[in-house]
């Protein structure tokens, strides 16, 4: 059931989560396929759902850096340097865990990823709900993340109550997940938020060396359309960057500034999927800093 974001649907939304429910909401990177953080039920149901593993973490949203810290049994700075500068927004925070936050939530770790969403009808549900909310994309795993109500898969929409349709995410791509129980800390996704702003709001962030294993849901495969999509150097013709197939129909042009492209990059995906293209082609971004979280998701969606 697709929803328009009414009072009475965020509280319907809010109450059915309460109740251990499931329910698709919009933030402002992807859709999530949410469910309360500390009913250890409900988040089996959406690993359920989604065909996930049950040893990868999902991510923990609360409404404030307050409850933020009520997740948690240890809150290290550089965590509350993070959430004062960038929550509400598109950044998670890695820090040890409360005992309230159930093993099925946070994969058995002893860590939790928390983040305050932006979109204010994810807020608005979260206030509603009144519990943290555990919350992965709502895509089946290992396929394209959704930025629409539309692109959610059917499956995922059945699993749940309701989706609330808030729109397409300002960002387009996941939240940056930095691990803060290490120092200095570092970044285990690349993400909306980029590196240079979170090193110029903490100072030099520690080397990647492991990521996949800090952090189970990093597969080198995820994220992938079913097109076989090939990254290249350059396509011929038009200039900028562009997803199209060998025979050059279904050409979609994508912008040539990394936030405006990271926007456009799940539906442009999902354009791919609904042309049936058996395969499909992709320019390599350009190698600097700014475009890292879409270098990463296009690695991933044209691994194998
Ligand atoms: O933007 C987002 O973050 C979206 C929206 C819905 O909020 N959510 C999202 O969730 O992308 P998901 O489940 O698709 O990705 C969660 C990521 C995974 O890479 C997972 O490994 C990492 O966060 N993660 C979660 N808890 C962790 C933990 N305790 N330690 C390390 N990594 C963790
Ligand atoms: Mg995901």
């Amino acid at each position: 059931m697709i929803l328009a974001p009414t009072p009475e649907h965020l509280e319907e939304a809010g109450k059915a989560l309460r109740e251990g429910r499931l329910v698709v909401l919009p933030t402002e990177t992807v859709y999530g396929l949410a469910a309360n953080a500390l009913d250890a039920d409900a988040v089996r149901r959406v690993f359920e759902a989604k065909g996930r593993p049950p040893d990868h973490p999902l991510i923990v949203h609360v409404a404030s850096l307050d409850a933020a810290r009520g997740v948690s049994s240890r809150f290290p700075s550089s965590a509350a340097f993070l959430g004062a500068k960038f929550w509400p927004g598109p950044l998670s925070v890695v820090v040890p865990r409360a005992d309230v936050v159930p093993d099925a939530t946070t994969g058995g770790l002893a860590t939790v990823a928390i983040r305050v969403p932006a979109h204010p009808v994810c807020l608005a549900v979260l206030r509603a709900a009144g519990v943290p909310l555990a919350m992965p994309s709502a895509n089946r795993f290992g396929r394209l993340s959704a930025t629409r109500a539309q692109d959610v898969d059917p499956d995922i929409v059945t699993a749940a109550a309701m989706l609330i349709d808030g729109g397409p995410g300002r960002y387009g791509i996941e939240s940056t997940v930095v691990d803060c129980t290490v120092e200095p800390p570092r970044i285990l996704r690349p993400g909306a938020v980029a590196r240079s702003d979170v090193e110029a709001a903490i100072g030099e962030l520690g080397a990647g060396s492991a990521p996949e294993r800090r952090s189970p849901g990093m597969h080198p495969a995820h994220y992938a359309p079913r097109a076989r999509l090939r990254l290249v150097d350059r396509l011929d013709g038009r200039p900028g960057l562009a997803l199209r197939s060998l025979a050059g129909e279904g050409q979609i042009q994508m912008p040539d500034d990394p936030g405006a492209y990271a926007a456009l990059l799940y539906r442009a995906l999902h354009e791919l999927d609904r042309l049936g293209l058996p395969e499909a082609f992709v320019e390599e971004p350009p190698s600097t800093p700014d475009w890292e979280a879409v270098r990463d998701r296009l690695r991933r969606a044209a691994h194998g």
